[in-house]
């Protein structure tokens, strides 16, 4: 069966518009909602988009080929987008959650060898195979949560050995498993405890043989760096994604989350593709960012689980950012694959509204990763990546929180998910 048609869905969230750069202001709230929508979609691409009526006629003499999903009643959207997880590691960190709860901070958990070298320990100990299938597990529940796709960092080895590990396994995970999985190179997620005494030496190591191989091999497509107070300043940040950027690798940077930094600026300054967190960007920054277009990947859920001030995803929005919304998937400061949560999230910490958080969820997230003209709306010519939810309208899907209302999934004009469950065979492999 090559086609598939979807019908008659309440609410068909197209997000049609221009793909050529991320929405910002008042565009963050055109849906460009068809009630009584459908799709036709053939092999892996959107070949129609309207009226149940208009595409019945259109299709009337091929129905019969078409395997045909009645959405009656339920809101479609495009498959949702997460631009920056940590997805390929090992091990789990509840023992730091419940020290967090007896008063020690984040950082103080890091500075003390746990935090993101406890899972940079489990990670170097982990055999590929057990990273893969641990790792395998997850895009499964973000495939149940209406995900479709999701970016992947390495930085739980800052060793080579590891690194290598990591992004070979993120690869890996692209091939065989129905999600793509997008990845980034992130040597710079913190100062290894032996060099703590001399950084400088650590950051000559990333940037002139880590970051030239993970370029060689083609295994990554950004470049991101823990730029905070006591992990890497702004100057060596700058030095690091400047370095990457002559091998090709695109910047990202992890901005602002703990103090503020000038990440947002720095951001700008060096064209990165987004900032993510920005919890304590300053509205220089934030003006810094609309006008170079960089996107800032708020994750409400990192400030929810550390209990810290949401990132002003209002303002940023208000002043011209172009705003994207992800999971931060990681064992340490957001343990969590629900996407959907995370839009709760930036509706009732960050003041973004239901239509807002769609759009940063889907066509913004794209932009994030650099994949805007292949997905993030529902438009002729894109990837076949559709999320089926069972709710009437768009508002609702926020509004009924902390249930997982994803129905179906169609990955690559695959069904993969129906009635809330995986389809084996599908999901497996990509082929
Ligand atoms: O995005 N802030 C730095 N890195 C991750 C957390 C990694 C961890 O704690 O394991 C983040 O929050
Ligand atoms: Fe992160």
């Amino acid at each position: 069966m090559t086609a598939l048609f979807i019908r008659n869905a309440s609410q068909l969230v197209t997000l049609q518009g221009n793909s050529h750069a991320p929405r910002v202001k008042e565009a963050m709230s055109e849906l460009n909602i068809i009630e009584n929508g459908s799709v036709w979609i053939e092999n892996d691409i959107i070949h129609a988009v309207g009226k149940d009526e208009d595409l019945v006629a259109k299709y009337k003499g091929r129905l019969h080929e078409a395997q045909i999903i009645d959405a009656s009643g339920k809101l479609v959207t495009p498959g949702l987008v997460d631009p920056h997880t940590h997805l390929v590691f090992a091990g789990s960190r509840e023992s730091e959650f419940n020290m967090r709860l007896e008063g020690a901070t984040y950082m103080e958990i890091m500075n003390g060898g746990g935090g993101i070298h406890a899972t940079t320990k489990a990670t170097k100990a982990a055999t590929k195979d057990e990273l893969f299938n641990e790792s395998y597990e997850r895009l499964n529940q973000f495939l149940l949560h209406g995900v479709t796709t999701v970016e992947a960092k390495s930085g739980y080895g800052m060793e080579w050995e590891t690194e290598l590990k990591q992004l070979e396994v993120a690869k890996e995970l692209n091939e065989r498993h129905v999600i793509d999985v997008i990845p980034t190179f992130m040597g710079a997620h913190a100062v290894p405890r032996e060099y703590k005494e001399n950084p400088e030496a650590f950051i000559d190591l990333l940037i002139k043989v880590m970051i030239p191989k993970v370029a060689q091999l083609g295994l990554a497509e950004f470049n991101d760096v823990f730029c905070e107070h006591g992990v890497f300043t702004p100057e060596q940040s700058k030095r690091i994604l400047e370095a990457g950027k002559i091998y090709g690798l695109i910047p990202k940077i992890h901005a602002d989350e703990i103090e503020p930094y000038q990440g947002a600026e720095l951001a700008a300054e060096i064209g990165a593709i987004s900032a993510d967190h920005l919890l304590k960007a300053s509205e220089q920054g934030m003006k810094a960012m609309a006008e170079k277009g960089v996107v800032a990947v708020l994750l409400p859920g990192t400030a929810y689980f550390l209990m810290a001030e949401s990132a002003n995803g209002r303002k940023m929005i208000d002043l011209g950012v172009p705003v994207a919304l992800s999971t931060d998937c990681n064992p340490g400061s957001s343990p969590t694959v629900s996407l959907p949560f995370i839009m709760n999230l930036g509706c009732m910490k960050m003041n973004m509204t239901p239509a807002e958080v769609i759009t940063a969820a889907t066509i913004n997230a794209a932009h994030a990763i650099n994949r805007a003209k292949e997905i993030g709306s529902l438009e002729v010519g894109k990837k076949g990546d559709i999320t089926i939810f069972n709710v009437g309208n768009y508002m609702k899907l926020q509004y009924y929180y902390g249930v997982n209302h994803t129905d179906t999934v169609v990955k690559n004009g695959k069904v993969v998910v129906r009635g809330g469950k995986l389809i084996e065979e599908l999901s497996i492999s990509k082929n």
